[in-house]
């Protein structure tokens, strides 16, 4: 495999600000990346940063094997998507896909046979003659994409494409994005804040928060063996609960409030100080006894499932099964060891 964008000790600053601190990231040639976080973590500089539209402070930066110190964005090949579709409101689809090339010298003729073509790809060859205010949201995007695919760029980087769509078109949107990405055998990096559309779009997903990468890894990887409590409670949905505890005399398990306990699947340090972190799909409402108790706060059934939230709001429950239970019942829950997460209080990293 050959990474077709490089970064190594990329650092950016805005002033006195540091926007990206040291990051190091191989993104291979064909590969769908992902990068994750909170609001302001840094997600779109570093976006910014591939495509020459910010000047990184310090670090390094190839693509396709080439250094990109000084290269001016439009000589990196490479094209942007954005939320906001950008297209030319006085121009037809066919006008917008054909608009960069022309730009760059490509006769009449042949911009337009390849015009259909990308048409053709993204589903777009009955609208060739649409303005854009005459399309729905989807089709915009579509030819955003379109107008992205049509210059064969080294890589497509996308910033948050999908968050102007309703619910259900962004569900389509990903699906269609990622088929076209395996189509064109392309190199995509996709910029969102919504975990679950990195999950499910990317083969490799980078977690960041506050400038630094968290942790990268498959989706999977992330999701069984976070680091740290932040990529714990970041990736999955709904998210980890997390609970303040001890670990017991004999290393065994983890002893809450009111004299419940964790079980753990491995030895612990006695008497050490941890936080339990368990997935609410973990939760199972106990058939006998059971050693760790919530009182429910709160039900809510979507029909395929039920969720439960404890009194004071600190942890959830999710089952799949119909659950009978109102507020203020008291619940004994099934634990897998197996799937009993625990991190320092302090440094949040995984124990
Ligand atoms: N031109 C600028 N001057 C100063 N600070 C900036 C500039 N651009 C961005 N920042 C700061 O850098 C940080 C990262 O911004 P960035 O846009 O990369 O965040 P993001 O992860 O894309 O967030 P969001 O999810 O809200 O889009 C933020 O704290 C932001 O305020
Ligand atoms: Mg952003």
């Amino acid at each position: 495999m050959t990474a077709q964008i490089e970064l190594k000790n990329i650092d950016k600053h805005y002033g006195a600000f540091h926007a990206l601190k040291k990051v190091s990231l191989s993104i291979e040639k064909g590969s769908f990346v992902a990068l994750v976080g909170p609001s302001g973590c840094g997600k779109s500089t570093l976006l910014r940063s591939i495509a020459g539209l910010e000047t990184i402070t310090s670090g390094d930066l190839h693509i396709a094997g080439k250094e990109m110190t000084g290269v001016p964005p439009r000589h990196r090949d490479i094209a942007m998507v954005f939320q906001s579709y950008a297209l030319y409101p006085h121009m037809t689809v066919e006008e917008n896909l054909t608009y960069s090339l022309r730009l760059h010298g490509v006769g009449k003729a042949e911009a337009k046979a390849k015009a259909a073509e990308v048409a053709a790809t993204t589903g777009l060859s009955a609208l060739l003659s649409r303005y854009p205010r005459q399309l729905s949201g989807g089709q915009r995007q579509r030819v955003a994409m379109g107008r992205a695919i049509i210059r064969n760029p080294k890589a497509f980087l996308f910033d948050e494409p999908l968050s102007n769509l309703d619910a259900a078109l962004r569900v389509q949107m990903r699906k269609e994005i990622r088929a076209l990405h395996d189509r064109l055998g392309a190199t995509s990096v996709y910029v969102t804040h919504d975990q679950i559309e990195a999950m499910t779009m990317a083969d490799w997903v980078v977690v960041m928060r506050d400038g630094v990468i968290e942790q990268q890894g498959r989706p999977l990887d992330l999701y069984d063996q976070p680091v740290n409590r932040f990529v714990a409670g970041f990736i999955g949905s709904p998210a980890m609960n997390f609970v303040d505890g001890v670990i017991s005399e004999d290393g065994r398990g983890v002893v809450v409030g009111a004299g419940d306990r964790i079980p753990l699947a491995r030895q612990a340090e006695p008497n050490r100080k941890v936080v339990a972190g368990v997935r609410p799909e973990n939760l199972r409402v106990a058939e006998g006894a059971a050693s760790f108790h919530f009182e429910v706060g709160n039900v809510e059934s979507t029909g395929s499932a039920t969720y439960l939230t404890s009194k004071d709001g600190a942890l959830q429950l999710v089952q799949t099964e119909r659950l009978g239970f109102s507020v203020g019942d008291r619940v004994g829950l099934d634990i897998d060891p197996a799937l009993v997460h625990l991190f320092d209080p302090q440094t949040g990293a995984r124990i």
